[in-house]
């Protein structure tokens, strides 16, 4: 019996290595839409698949910050600046709450930093392009922020219960970063023919990681048959991206903005949207750390790592008094 156990998420299990009557009883809760919680036993293929899902969820959070981080101290405005530097505070704060959920799982902050900054874990494909301009960071707070809710909906009603709550308070916050992100596209969009181009441009860019978000098409997604049989993903990769763009394309036309992607259309007699296949080479580039930015991503979380170790020592430090006051 392996399930109990914490485990190497790099060791190889499969699930012949489990014991038949408890990986069928654990399959039953599942179905019945039961939580499962971290005392609870699990096969150790479902706590390595969680903890690997979880972990490049919550590297996302805080690797996330950083393109939008960059522009708190050019946000146009004093309301626009402290509306930013809320919203980039959230995300580090979701970081926190994944993290957490991962650690229930057996897998320590430390082990997942180190894989993090060592390049060692995958985080979202999204974060390793610029935010050239303002309105690349009016993009992502609406688009990718959209992208994320789609996601996280969806899979809060999953069976992982620490992950499920987890996602629901981060989907209050997204959906506030949602409004401030659509907020400011409209604003570019409604204003002079430079912020229009402005935001036109940035729609652009911002429009091929947007559709690779949602992971690969379900032909080639790897995981997903598995993790929808546990209710760890509640949709697949291309349920999502049909529901995002079912959701958001009619309001990007709406604002006047159009998408580079000229088979972009609702298919009447589907239901569903036609749109050119996203290039998967340059997302399998991006994710495996080829893309334009991801050197300087995590050159910049190693930094911090570096810079913030007093502090983690001298946390430390005081927490090994307590455990030990009379030693
Ligand atoms: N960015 C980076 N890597 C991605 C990705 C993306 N947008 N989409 C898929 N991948 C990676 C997967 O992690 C996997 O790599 P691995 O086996 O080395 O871990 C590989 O591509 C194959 O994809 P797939 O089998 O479809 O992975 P999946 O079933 O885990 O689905 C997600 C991918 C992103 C949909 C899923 O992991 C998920 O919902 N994660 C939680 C939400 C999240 O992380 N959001 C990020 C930003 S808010």
């Amino acid at each position: 019996m392996y399930g109990n156990a914490y485990v190497d998420p790099n060791e190889k299990f499969s699930l012949e290595q489990e014991t038949p009557e408890l990986l069928a009883a654990f399959q039953e809760r599942i179905d019945r839409g039961e939580k499962i919680e971290p005392k609870d036993w699990m096969p150790a293929m479902y706590r390595k698949q969680l903890i690997r899902m979880i972990e490049q969820h919550a590297h996302s959070e805080i690797i996330g910050s950083l393109p939008e981080g960059t522009w708190i101290t050019r946000a146009p405005g004093f309301r626009r600046k402290l509306a930013l530097m809320a919203k980039v505070q959230d995300e580090v704060g979701h970081a926190q709450l994944l993290y957490s959920a991962a650690e229930t799982l057996g897998k320590s902050r430390e082990a997942m930093m180190n894989d993090l900054i060592t390049g060692k874990s995958k985080y979202s494909n999204i974060f390793n392009y610029p935010a050239k301009t303002w309105a690349d960071s009016a993009v992502i707070a609406w688009l990718v922020d959209a992208g994320a809710i789609v996601n996280q909906l969806a899979n809060s009603k999953g069976s992982y219960g620490p992950y499920c709550r987890a996602l629901e308070r981060i989907c209050y916050e997204e959906s506030f970063h949602l409004k401030y992100g659509h907020d400011n596209v409209v604003h570019l969009a409604t204003g002079t023919s430079k912020q229009r181009q402005m935001v036109q441009e940035a729609m652009n860019r911002w429009w091929p990681p947007l559709m690779h978000f949602f992971g690969p098409s379900d032909k080639i997604s790897v995981h997903t048959e598995t993790l929808m049989r546990w209710k760890v993903k509640m949709a697949s990769n291309d349920a999502m991206r049909q529901q995002f763009l079912n959701m958001y394309v009619p309001k990007i036309w709406d604002l006047g903005l159009t998408l580079p992607d000229p088979k972009l259309k609702k298919n009447e007699e589907t239901g569903l949207w036609d749109y050119t296949e996203p290039d998967w080479d340059e997302f399998k580039r991006v994710i495996n750390g080829d893309g334009p930015c991801n050197a300087e991503r995590l050159a910049v979380r190693r930094m911090a790592e570096e810079n913030g170790k007093w502090v983690a020592n001298a946390i430390k430090s005081k927490q090994d008094e307590y455990v030990t006051p009379y030693a």
